[in-house]
């Protein structure tokens, strides 16, 4: 095992970004400080022990799809250190590991025979994170449909819908006497709208009238695996859903403006948040987007919004927006009605092009607690890319990193003091990993991942954190 960097070295940073800072209260004890991950972002291994495609693999395969032709095949090779990587959970201090199941793993054809040897993988991690005190978070989809249902329609297709319903199910069965936390989707608007209509995810469509019914058929999948998971689980078993949010403000105080917030807003936040918790569409989506609203049956809505335990809260960036003025919007039929701003005058972005805007984060969670109030709350994804530079030694300075995790740990504590009822962090992400259609150029971990040789080195970042946790009550 080649883990480098050892939690106490934080002595060797200033004062204000060591562990005793004044971030070490107020937190509740049990808190759940954690890390996230995905299946096909680090485990390689795509053809492993009776892994069959998932859209991903057909996905990346496209050329020009993927920066540099990169694929996950590899990734950061999770799947065969496994052990490895919980014991650097260990190493972090961490209480809480976020992961996801590959559906394509467990039921290489989406439904019908279980692979024996991809379920106990997973049942493996959970048993490594237990016998380290580490509490195991499962989030069933983070966007790899295995390829045979894509093959029978996909997410556009209501069969879809039972059919991961019945692998929660399947899940559930196995895992459910040890997993606590289940999150049933990771981030539904961009398995939907960045793999429908803009195209840039799998399975590249184009069509934002199908990314509307494929929507449809996720949150209806949702609402049926989370019925499904209600009626295996214990009781005390938290069931939930992981959302993006991106708080929307005004460039300006023009009337267009102020309309242009509520439009990206409806779009960019309501758009799965309300079916989920008013159990009704935001009426101005569909108008927005020149679309035609999703065909629903008689429950759908209601089973859609199913009581949750908890919303799961994913916080990169904001969102400001400019409306367009009367005269170039009559002049233009081309929605949305708005220009995004992208770069912001003495803002400070990170490597992916987000604006560091910490106050969104306390926005966000104060704003989801007051106006759909979830019984809880838990930020299931949050962190930054930064251009890392390792020289073949024992550390890496990734002092950016750090601090954007300090000031967003800080909003947290914001957050609290307002009575959100926050019940943990999931810094993402534990490991340098696939980015999706930017592969390996970004880097979001709070350790270096070295990809020819899988060697793996602690940030700085991830030594603060380790001393953060260490320093709070249990
Ligand atoms: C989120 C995804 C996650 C990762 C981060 C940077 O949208 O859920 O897989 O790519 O962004």
């Amino acid at each position: 095992m080649s883990i480098t960097g050892r939690p106490q070295d934080h002595r060797s940073f200033p004062a204000s970004l060591a562990g005793d800072s004044d971030l070490a209260g107020g937190f509740p004890p049990g808190f759940l400080w954690g890390a996230a991950t995905s299946a096909y972002q680090i485990e390689g291994a795509v053809r492993e022990d009776g892994r069959a495609p998932s859209i991903w693999d057909r996905f990346v395969a496209r050329p020009g799809a993927i920066l540099q032709g990169q694929t996950g095949e590899v990734a950061a090779d999770h799947y065969h250190r496994m052990e490895e990587d919980v014991a650097l959970m260990a190493l972090l201090n961490l209480r809480a590991y976020r992961f996801s199941i590959s559906w394509p793993r467990v039921l290489p054809q989406g439904t019908g025979p279980v692979n024996e040897r991809g379920l106990a993988f997973y049942e493996r991690l959970v048993d490594t994170l237990l016998a380290r005190g580490i509490e195991p978070l499962a989030t069933l989809y983070h966007w790899d449909l295995p390829a045979a249902l894509e093959d029978r329609g996909g997410w556009l297709v209501r069969d879809t819908a039972q059919a991961f319903a019945d692998y929660a199910g399947v899940v559930a069965r196995r895992l459910g006497d040890r997993v606590r936390w289940w999150i049933t989707h990771n981030e539904p608007w961009c398995s939907t709208y960045l793999g429908y209509a803009l195209g840039i995810h799998a399975p590249g469509l184009h069509d934002k009238q199908l990314a509307i019914h494929a929507g449809h058929h996720i949150l209806l999948s949702h609402g049926l695996a989370t019925q499904c998971l209600r009626s295996l689980l214990p009781r005390e078993t938290q069931v939930g859903i992981a959302l993006d949010f991106y708080p929307v403000y005004a460039a300006d105080e023009r009337p267009e403006t102020l309309a242009a917030v509520q439009e990206a807003d409806v779009f960019r936040n309501r758009w799965f948040l309300d079916p989920l918790f008013r159990a009704e569409y935001p009426e101005a989506l569909f108008r927005a987007l020149d679309v035609t609203p999703p065909t629903l049956q008689a429950n759908d809505l209601a089973v859609i919004a199913t009581p949750l335990d908890f919303l799961g809260v994913n916080y990169y960036s904001r969102m400001l927006v400019r409306g367009a003025s009367p005269e170039s919007a009559a002049a233009s039929s081309r929605k949305p009605s708005y220009e995004v701003i992208e770069r912001v005058p003495e803002a400070s972005y990170t490597d992916m092009g987000w604006e560091i805007f910490p106050e969104g984060l306390e926005a966000i969670l104060t704003r989801l607690h007051r106006e759909y109030a979830p019984k809880a709350l838990l930020v299931t994804e949050n962190g930054a890319a930064f251009e890392d530079h390792w020289h073949g030694g024992t550390s890496v300075h990734d002092w950016q990193r750090l601090h954007y995790l300090q000031l967003h740990i800080e909003a947290l504590s914001r957050a609290l003091s307002q009575q959100v009822p926050l019940k943990g962090y999931m810094v993402w992400s534990l490991l340098d990993n696939f980015e999706w259609a930017l592969s390996y150029s970004k880097r979001f971990g709070l350790v270096y991942v070295d990809y020819s040789t899988q060697r793996r080195i602690i940030k700085d970042s991830g030594l603060w954190y380790a001393s953060f946790i260490a320093a709070q009550r249990r």
